[in-house]
């Protein structure tokens, strides 16, 4: 039966103080919703900085609910006072999310489940062995939501924007090289993280998008690596040296290094030698998210570069994905 959505539902985001937690809330606070985070208990151990990020949530009248995510009845018990669950978990926590799925399903009144995927299509896509084994398990969340009968929405976000665009070419720093990986002409998808949180909190509240896949692939998203140098060379007037890694040796580390060195060359090599975002065609059938929300002023890799160049959004460097 179909949900009954109405202009106040409430968010809760769960990972709300992470990378893209961050951004999540906030969409979430400035399109009107009341907005609540699930985050870890705070403990003598916990970061000042991750203190100061509660504060801030507060500030903004989020209200945040602490627990552990093995904590089953505080996952219900919070999960009956709000209409939408988002996740945003880390990938290490990806598995954890069957205990969200069980909650969900014992409180019986969530609208919308949105779990922790913000990446590749993970059905249509078939990575290297290192990064395969990490879509499994995102795939795996996917199936147990399925089969537990809750409403859904699946969000394949593709490439994160700010961070691959500073990851490649570092925009704001004085260089005389640039690695490009393979020929540096497979098309990606660099969706802004700001884009990829509000397109996902508006599908919290959309019929349309019930227990649908949305894939972000906004025309202004799609890049090259040869084209986003060339962008950056004519906004800076500097030339970079191109230094192109061959498919060969991505191929052989993927296989040499250990885990986890060998995640980011499987992905790199999935996402801008292989072109997997943009191996296959949409259909008419398919949700893309700019045709989905048309009004929604999404930011072009060509505007992100110029946001980079004056100040550059907070990314990190530490993971690839
Ligand atoms: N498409 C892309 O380019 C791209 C890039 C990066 C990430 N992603 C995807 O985006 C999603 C979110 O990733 P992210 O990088 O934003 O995550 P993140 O910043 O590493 O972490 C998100 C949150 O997970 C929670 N968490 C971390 N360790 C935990 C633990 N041991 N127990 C319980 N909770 C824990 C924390 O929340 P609290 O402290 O608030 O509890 C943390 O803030 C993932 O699915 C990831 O694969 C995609």
């Amino acid at each position: 039966m179909a949900a009954n959505y109405n202009e106040k539902s409430k968010f809760l985001v769960i990972g709300a103080t992470g990378y893209l937690g961050k951004y999540m809330v906030k969409a979430s606070v400035s399109l009107g919703y009341p907005t609540y985070a699930y985050v870890r208990p705070i403990n003598p151990n916990t970061s000042p900085s991750k203190l100061q990020l509660h504060k801030e949530f507060e500030s903004l009248g989020i209200t945040i609910f602490q627990g552990e995510l093995n904590d089953h009845d505080k996952l219900v018990h919070v999960f009956k006072q709000v209409d939408v669950v988002i996740s945003v978990l880390a990938l290490p926590q990806v598995m954890d999310q069957l205990n969200i799925i069980k909650a969900i399903k014992e409180a019986g009144n969530i609208k919308r489940f949105i779990p922790s995927e913000f990446g590749t299509e993970i059905d249509s896509t078939k990575g290297l062995p290192p990064f395969d084994a990490l879509l499994e398990r995102k795939r795996k969340i996917r199936r147990a939501t399925e089969d537990a009968g809750i409403p859904f929405t699946f969000v394949a976000a593709n490439s994160f924007a700010a961070y691959f665009v500073d990851y490649l070419i570092r925009p704001h720093e004085k260089r005389q090289e640039v690695v490009v990986y393979g020929s540096g002409e497979a098309k990606a998808v660099l969706s802004y993280e700001e884009d990829v949180a509000a397109y996902t909190i508006k599908a919290g509240m959309d019929p349309r998008v019930e227990n649908r896949l949305i894939i972000c692939r906004a025309p202004g998203h799609v890049t090259t690596q040869l084209d986003l140098i060339s962008s950056w060379e004519k906004k800076t007037g500097r030339t970079l040296k191109r230094v192109h890694v061959s498919e060969e040796e991505i191929l052989k580390l993927s296989e040499t290094l250990p885990y986890p060195d060998n995640v980011p060359v499987s992905i790199l090599h999935n996402i801008f030698i292989k072109g997997d975002q943009m191996s296959f065609e949409l259909t008419d059938n398919d949700l893309e998210a700019s045709k989905l929300y048309p009004d929604y002023n999404y930011t072009s890799v060509d505007d992100l570069l110029n946001i980079c160049l004056v100040s550059p959004p907070e990314t990190k460097l530490t993971a690839l994905y």
